[in-house]
């Protein structure tokens, strides 16, 4: 009997522990924060996905955004036109360094019409610090757990307050992200579960939870909100 108990109750509570919240289209869409949206339909889905990253950041007003895989620059209008004044990385493989799309330097961001920094370099080999300070990220470039693994703890290193990530229903790609935030107390990991989203929002920023408590407490003390000790 009690082996029973143990097999049914042990997926319960491994769930309960995940690191991973399941939220859908609905929790995100906002009417006034899409409002002056740029929607995309180049595919099924991108305009649910491209909406819900457009309310992500005009909910959380990030300064800056590092877009990781420009490529024709869809993405990144749609970011851009999201964060009004704030500025945009995009980081692409040079023409010379392509691999699977065969971009060439004519077709990289072309479709942006809207002003950001293009960059160009390999996402495992690119010193993000020279762009620092970031404080939001986009990544969406090669869909392997390798490469979403790596450019997950670079974007940790600059200490953003939102990471946002496209095609997280592919499987390594959504595995590499929960086991980079598997022991991370500072960020709370959201999956948008009927769209390809996934993202991650400093606690710092979500107002109820201790971190937020204690940064409020901080500042309310006369200090900033940047520090959490
Ligand atoms: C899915 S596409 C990006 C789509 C774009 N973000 C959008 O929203 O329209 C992936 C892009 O990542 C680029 N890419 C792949 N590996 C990369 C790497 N190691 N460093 C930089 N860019 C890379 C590809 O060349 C491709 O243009």
């Amino acid at each position: 009997m009690k082996k029973i108990l143990l097999l049914i109750l042990l997926p319960i509570l491994a769930f309960a522990e995940s690191t991973v919240s399941y939220v859908t289209f609905n929790d995100v869409y906002d009417k006034n924060l899409a409002q002056d949206a740029i929607t995309r339909n180049e595919h099924p889905g991108f305009y649910f996905d491209f909406l819900v990253l457009h309310c992500l950041i005009r909910k959380y007003s990030p300064t800056s955004c590092f877009e990781i895989g420009t490529c024709d620059g869809s993405g990144t209008q749609v970011i851009k036109n999201a964060i009004r004044e704030g500025t945009v990385y995009s980081l692409e493989l040079a023409p010379e360094q392509q691999r699977e799309y065969r971009l060439t330097k004519e077709r990289i961001g072309s479709a942006c019409r809207l002003p950001y920094i293009q960059l160009f370099g390999d996402s495992l080999s690119y010193n993000y610090a020279q762009n620092y300070p970031i404080d939001s990220w986009f990544i969406d470039g090669a869909h392997d757990y390798r490469h979403v693994s790596y450019e997950s703890k670079q974007a940790l290193k600059s200490r953003p307050k939102l990471i946002v990530w496209h095609d997280t229903d592919i499987p390594d790609v959504f595995n590499a992200i929960v086991d980079v935030f598997k022991d991370n107390k500072e960020y709370k990991l959201i999956r948008v579960s009927d769209t390809r989203v996934t993202y991650a929002i400093s606690k710092i920023v979500v107002p109820g939870t201790t971190i937020f408590k204690k940064a409020a407490m901080h500042q309310a003390n006369g200090a900033g909100v940047k520090e959490d000790k």
